[in-house]
């Protein structure tokens, strides 16, 4: 798909279809009354004979309007013109993609991105339109053994709008969306293919690309630097574990990056506390978080922000065999406290706590770790929004407002001391697992002991990375919110 911005009035636009928004109750918009003008009232004869209210999500295609050069024009409803707020407008957004679609439409212009929506500017509705039909294009058949051909005739969509920064809004929305893309083909893809190293070599292709510096640590090198509770996680496994490390310089050496670490369990059996049968094939999404700091990093780096990002992947298989560790087997981590595994199903704390002590060598400005942590997480917030716990607060309502403005939300959990009692082992510095009750909250009170060293935050993504059932898939979150927390910090600096 190409984009590209335009100014030209609707009716002086050849292309397959012009796309104007209609509020309730048949209002015309601006950019719609232009097209109604040139056509002798066109349009609001239609409108009068009541073809069209403008509900939101409804949508009407009128072919040859006269004076107007496109050969078709769609009206999309956009709701009350009162409550024209921001998911109005990404309905409307995909109700007129859906739209045009169906027609023979090779190119289309929208015009709906000059319509002001509430609380936003023009820049942020080019982006969200790039970004809304990019992913909107996304599909995963590539283990098919013949994909359906799709008769896609959509090839190039025109956006209107004009505005100061509305070019580098569009690339940025581009790149965000080919970020999700990444994002999501990895979490896709199953757990025979996407081990972990497909993804040290995914990463390493990115590399490349992109001009970023990258290192992947072996299992050996775990074992010099000490990650003893990683290195229980892969013992069952037969893949070779991986710490993959991507460095992207777009900011003076002298500036601190901001850390990005990932869960990559690229399967999560439960290891000897294996789970339960039903559903444990969506345990390949348990690579979900490295997959969105991958994508996080891909994005930046096209949208050459100015800032220095670190990603860091901790990946291996959680197993169950004769190798593998049992509940009770006592590790030590890298940060020379000790762990007793009571549960083996409770491993994304045991890769993530090595992995966030690694980080402190690159002296970081701010850590985030993003991990598909805890079922505990889904129960508490659904796939609505993704578990955020910070020890800085600024960091926090900063994640948040990232969240609400990308529209990849973040609720904040607390992880007050209380919590810590339920960490407490008779045997070891500390348990991996806290007990049924707030399971999400020691999940990041544990992570919190290894990260009292930096500023930092923790995504729980278990409910938000991928969806069950009909729709099984990845979603790409929380890609977008993570670009957005990124693209604010570059501006400010
Ligand atoms: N990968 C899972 C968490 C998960 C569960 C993600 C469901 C998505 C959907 C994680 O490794 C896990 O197994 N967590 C356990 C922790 C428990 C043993 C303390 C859980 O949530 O049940
Ligand atoms: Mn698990
Ligand atoms: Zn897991």
């Amino acid at each position: 798909m190409e984009f590209s911005i335009k100014t030209t009035l609707p009716e002086k636009q050849k292309t397959g279809c012009v796309v104007v928004g209609v509020f309730e109750s048949r209002k015309l918009t601006d950019l719609a009354k232009s097209l109604d003008e040139c056509s002798n009232g066109y349009l609001s004869d239609i409108l009068k004979q009541g073809d069209m209210e403008g509900k939101a999500g409804s949508t009407l295609l009128l072919h040859h309007v006269p004076g107007v050069l496109a050969e078709r024009v769609l009206l999309v409803g956009l709701g009350k013109a009162s409550e024209f707020s921001e998911k109005a407008y990404l309905d409307a957004i995909h109700a007129a993609l859906e739209a045009v679609r169906k027609t023979g439409a090779k190119d289309a212009y929208f015009c709906l991105t000059s319509t002001p929506v509430k609380d936003c500017d023009i820049e942020w509705n080019v982006y969200q339109a790039a970004l809304a039909v990019k992913d909107g294009f996304y599909h995963f058949d590539k283990l098919k053994s013949s994909p359906e051909k799709k008769k896609d005739a959509l090839k190039k969509i025109y956006l209107h709008a004009s505005g100061k920064r509305v070019e580098e809004a569009l690339l940025q929305g581009i790149a965000v969306a080919e970020g999700m893309k990444l994002a999501k083909d990895l979490g896709n893809l199953p757990g025979n293919v996407c081990t972990p190293t497909y993804l040290s070599t995914q990463a390493l292709d990115i590399a490349k690309e992109y001009k970023l510096d990258s290192r992947i640590l072996e299992k050996e090198d775990m074992q010099e630097l000490g990650m003893g509770s990683l290195l229980s996680v892969t013992r069952g496994s037969v893949e070779p574990p991986k710490l993959i490390v991507l460095e992207y310089k777009g900011a003076a050496k002298s500036k601190k990056p901001v850390v990005l670490v990932g869960k990559g369990i690229t399967f999560d059996t439960g290891g000897i506390s294996l789970k339960p049968g039903a559903d444990m094939d969506e345990m390949k999404y348990d690579m979900c978080g490295a997959a969105s700091v991958l994508g996080t990093i891909r994005a930046a780096a096209q949208m050459k922000l100015k800032l220095n990002i670190v990603a860091i992947v901790p990946s291996c298989e959680n197993m169950p065999s004769g190798s593998a560790t049992k509940p009770g087997d006592i590790v030590t981590s890298m940060s020379g406290q000790t762990i007793e595994v009571l549960n083996t199903d409770a491993e994304g704390r045991l890769i993530l706590c090595d992995a966030l002590t690694y980080a402190e060598k690159y002296e970081p400005e701010t850590v985030i770790d993003v991990a598909t942590l805890t079922g505990a997480c889904v129960i508490a917030l659904g796939h609505v929004a993704s578990g955020l716990y910070s020890n800085d607060e600024k960091l926090a309502a900063e994640l948040i407002e990232a969240g609400e403005k990308a529209r990849d939300r973040a609720w904040r959990m607390p992880l007050w001391d209380e919590y810590q009692e339920q960490l407490k082992s008779n045997f070891a510095d500390m348990g991996n697992i806290g007990g049924r009750p707030a399971g999400s909250v020691t999940a990041a009170c544990f992570l919190a002991r290894f990260t009292k060293k930096y500023r930092w935050a923790h995504l729980d993504v278990a409910g938000t990375a991928y969806r069950s059932g009909r729709h099984k898939g990845s979603t790409g979150r929380p890609v977008p919110l993570l670009c957005r927390f990124l693209i604010e910090r570059a501006d400010r600096a």
